[in-house]
Parts: structure tokens; sequence; C-alpha cells
């Protein structure tokens, strides 16, 4: 059988991190986030050994998992893109911007491009409503955009 990326994780860093939540009850999440602090995702193999020594079903823990935008079940592109969806966004065209970046892109949310550089992601408000449409790139707000705008940041970070 093929040995695939997720099952030559190395889990010892996950150990550390339950080792130190030992015995500590509704330590779920500061676990989950520690973990993908460390990997940048969540890898499946420390996924089970979080079910196993925190007592919780694997079922439960992906209820959690895939509630939070907040944490990856595959490994994340270099760079991340969240485009706004919210209202005052979506009155100002972000519906354009995000389909003009799902056809050239060829994702869909919280996917990651072919090469490795963007994950896209859709989000709510960003708080940054006078500056719609927006979006952020690695936390970096850019606001007023356009198709070509939109293109052109991505562009400055195809590296
Ligand atoms: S609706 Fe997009 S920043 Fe508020």
């Amino acid at each position: 059988m093929e040995i695939t990326e997720e099952e030559k994780v190395d889990v010892s860093k996950a150990i550390e991190i339950l080792d130190a939540y030992e015995g500590v009850k509704g330590a779920l999440m500061p676990i989950l986030q520690k973990i993908q602090t460390v990997y940048k995702y969540l890898p499946n193999d420390a996924l089970e050994l979080v079910s196993e020594r925190q007592n919780v079903s694997m079922s439960q823990i992906h209820g959690v998992v895939t509630f939070y935008a907040q944490f990856y079940l595959t490994p994340p592109g270099k760079h991340i893109l969240r485009l706004c969806q919210g209202t005052a966004c979506h009155v100002k065209g972000a519906d354009d911007i995000m389909d003009k970046l799902v056809e050239r892109h060829q994702v869909a949310h919280k996917q990651t491009t072919e090469d490795g550089l963007y994950t896209f992601e859709e989000v709510a408000c960003l708080g940054a409503c006078a500056m719609a449409p927006v979006m952020t790139v690695d936390g970096k707000v850019f606001g007023e955009l356009t198709v070509s705008k939109t293109e052109g940041i991505l562009d400055e970070y195809a590296e």
C-alpha cells in the first residue's frame, strides 16, 4: 500500500501537547489550537491521539473542527486569502471577484490551489465595510477591490 503524506506525519509534537494537558478537562479547543499552530493543520493521526487521550470521540472532534473556520484538516497553502462575503462587500461586487478567482484558480471555499500557493476562504464581515469589497491575505487587509486589483495583489504574493 502506498504511504500517503498523512501517514508520514511525526506526531511527537502532538504527544508533547497532549502530555501538557493530561488530566485537564475541557481542554479540547486549546489542544486543537496548539496542534494546528505546530503543524499548520490538524493531521488525522494527531486527532486520533487527541480522541484517545482526551476520551472524546472522533465524530465529536470532527464536529468541532468543521464548525470552527480556524481549523484545517489538510495542509493550507502558503498564503491564506479571505474574501469577505458580508452584505457591504456583496453589494459592491464581491461575488464577481470570487467568481473570477474560482474560475482562474479552480478552487472553492477552504480549498488550496494546485501549486499550494493560496488557500481561499469566504468569510463574513471583516469589519472594514467602508473599504468594501475587502479581502485579507495572510491577515493584511486590502479594500476597494476590483477583479483586476485582486489579481494584481495575488500576483504580488505569487512566490
Ligand atoms: S461586509 Fe465586508 S468588510 Fe464588512
